[in-house]
Parts: structure tokens; C-alpha cells; sequence
């Protein structure tokens, strides 16, 4: 079935249009993302991030969409995104929460103050605006929410390990979520990228070598694995999909994994090196 079909078929009965929020959309995977559904016919898009301009300018080349600039961790956030949401669209078909970021660091270096801020955006703040928007994702069934977690929500590496805690955390409430959802017809998916070349977290020790570079995908590749997680309903989704052998190898060969993982030359880039 063409994007354009799976589009059709999970519209509400007598619309249209996908009304679809993605957050994060100012750069990288979910600024991707909300140009590929803008490539659907009809589909509208509330664009959700901290940087206005970034947003203001997408929303113009994709002829149109509902700007909401917040930081995702304010108190307030979830109830000014659902407001906006209910003022310009009264429904909601498809929540991305796919806003987040990664401060580099060994436990002992940056401690419970580096865990908590991966907690606060990466996971909390996920669940604080999925909550806010489920009633009106309810109301509109069938609908669905993707959450973009990581192959490090899986398997984790040394100097990430808050970062990969809440993508943990992340990981195991969204399948839980999914579970629960199903009766109310919200498809709940869960994506997992490998590495992926963006703003925040460029890739460069990895791109920089041509034995390593194969690793690095685009971040409209994970654009098209979001789109089929929440139009085409899959539970779970890694990207590039060679990626899902990661999680088995940790299963059965946990010290070759921890070998891999332990060492300086498979490290991510994340935004905090660059500060
Ligand atoms: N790139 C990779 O290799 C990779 C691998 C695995 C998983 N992921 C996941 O993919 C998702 C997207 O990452 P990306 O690579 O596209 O990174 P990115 O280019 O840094 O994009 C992150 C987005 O999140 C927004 N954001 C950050 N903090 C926010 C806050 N407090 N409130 C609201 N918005 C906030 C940023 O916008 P503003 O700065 O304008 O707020 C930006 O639009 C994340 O969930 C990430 O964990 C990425």
C-alpha cells in the first residue's frame, strides 16, 4: 500500500486530511519527518520545538502549519501544545515524540544532575505531553503515537549511560503503552534508530572514517520508518533495520557486546561534546 493509501485508510471516516504533530521538528529526524508527511495529500502538521524561527520557516515552505515554540520541559508545555492543537484542528491522528537530547559522561563525572536531565526531556516530558494529548487522540481513533527511542534504549554504551537509561525507560513504557492503548484504537509504535547524521548528534567520529562511516544513515531514512510506525501501525521499528540484530547479540553474546560497547571507537556524538 502507497504512504498516500495508508494515509486514506487511517483517516477518520468522512475526512480527508492527517492532522500530525511532531515534536522536535526544527532540525534533524523530526524536521525530516514533518517534510515527509508534509508530502502527503491533504495533511496538516503542528510543528513542536524551542527554536520559533526554525519552525516558522519550515511551516512556510510546507505551505502552512500550526508553530507551537515551547520547551518541552516547562510545566505548562503539554497544556499549550493541546490547546493549539484543540484552537486549530479539533483532533489529533498522529503524535511524534521525537524531541530529545544527550549530554555525554561517565556517572562518576556528571552524576545524578546528568540523569535527571536525560529523564526530565527524554522520557518525562514525553509522558507528560502524551498525556495531555491521549484524550483528543482518543476522541480521534483510529490515531497513533510513534516514540523515537534508540538502539540505546536496548543496549547501552560507557559515557551514555544516562542517556540510555531514559531511552530505556522509554523503551518499556511504550510497550506497556501500546498494550493498553490497543482498546481504545490508539496504535502506540516504538522506533529505534542507529546512528543518525543531525545537528545534535553529528556522527563525526564515525563519518570521519571510512571504516566506520557505513554506520551513519540520513535522517530521511528514519523519516520513512516513523511515517510506516505510525500510518502503517507497526509496533516497533529499527532503522536502518540491520540495527534490530544489536539487542539479540546483547542477548547472546553479552561479552563480545560489552567488548564493543566499552571501548573509545563506537561512541556517539551527542550534543554536549560540542560545548
Ligand atoms: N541522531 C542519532 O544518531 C540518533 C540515534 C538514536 C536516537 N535518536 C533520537 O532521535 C530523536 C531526534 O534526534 P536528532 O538526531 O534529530 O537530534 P537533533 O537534530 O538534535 O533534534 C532534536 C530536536 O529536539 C528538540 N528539542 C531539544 N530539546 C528540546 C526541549 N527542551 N523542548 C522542545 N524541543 C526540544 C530540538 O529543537 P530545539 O533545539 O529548537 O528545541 C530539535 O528539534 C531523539 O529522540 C534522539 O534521541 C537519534
Amino acid at each position: 500500500m502507497g504512504a498516500a493509501a495508508i494515509v486514506q485508510a487511517c483517516a477518520p471516516v468522512g475526512s480527508r486530511y492527517v492532522i500530525a504533530l511532531v515534536t522536535g521538528a526544527s532540525s534533524g529526524i523530526g524536521e525530516a519527518t514533518a517534510r515527509r508527511l508534509g508530502r502527503e495529500p491533504g495533511a496538516r502538521l503542528v510543528l513542536v520545538a524551542r527554536r520559533e524561527e526554525r519552525l516558522q520557516a519550515l511551516a512556510r515552505e510546507l505551505g502552512g502549519a500550526t508553530v507551537v515554540a515551547v520547551d518541552l520541559t516547562d510545566a505548562d508545555a503539554p497544556a499549550r501544545v493541546a490547546e493549539a492543537v484543540q484552537r486549530e484542528h479539533g483532533r489529533l491522528d498522529l503524535l511524534v515524540n521525537n524531541a530529545a537530547s544527550s549530554w555525554r559522561g561517565t556517572f562518576g563525572e556528571a552524576g545524578v544532575d546528568n540523569l535527571r536531565r536525560h529523564m526530565e526531556l527524554n522520557f518525562e516530558a514525553v509522558a507528560r505531553l502524551t498525556e495531555a494529548l491521549l484524550p483528543t487522540l482518543r476522541a480521534s481513533a483510529p490515531s497513533a503515537i510513534v516514540n523515537v527511542s534508540s538502539v540505546a534504549g536496548r543496549i547501552a554504551r560507557a559515557r551514555a549511560g544516562a542517556y540510555s537509561a531514559s531511552k530505556f525507560a522509554l523503551c518499556g513504557w511504550t510497550d506497556a503503552l501500546h498494550l493498553e492503548e490497543r482498546e481504545h484504537g490508539v496504535h502506540v509504535g516504538l522506533v529505534l534508530p542507529g546512528f543518525v547524521a543531525t545537528e545534535g548528534f553529528p556522527q563525526r567520529e564515525l563519518t570521519q572514517r571510512a571504516l566506520t562511516r557505513w554506520m551513519v544513515t540520513r535522517p530521511e531514512v528514519l523519516a520513512e520508518a516513523i511515517v510506516d510506525a505510525g500510518l502503517n501501525r507497526k509496533a516497533e521499528r529499527y532503522s536502518p533495520r540491520g540495527y534490530a540484530i544489536v539487542p539479540a547479540l546483547r542477548v547472546f553474546a553479552p561479552r563480545l557486546v560489552r567488548r564493543f560497547t566499552g571501548g573509545r571507537a563506537i561512541t556517539p556524538s551527542m550534543p554536549g561534546d560540542e560545548r
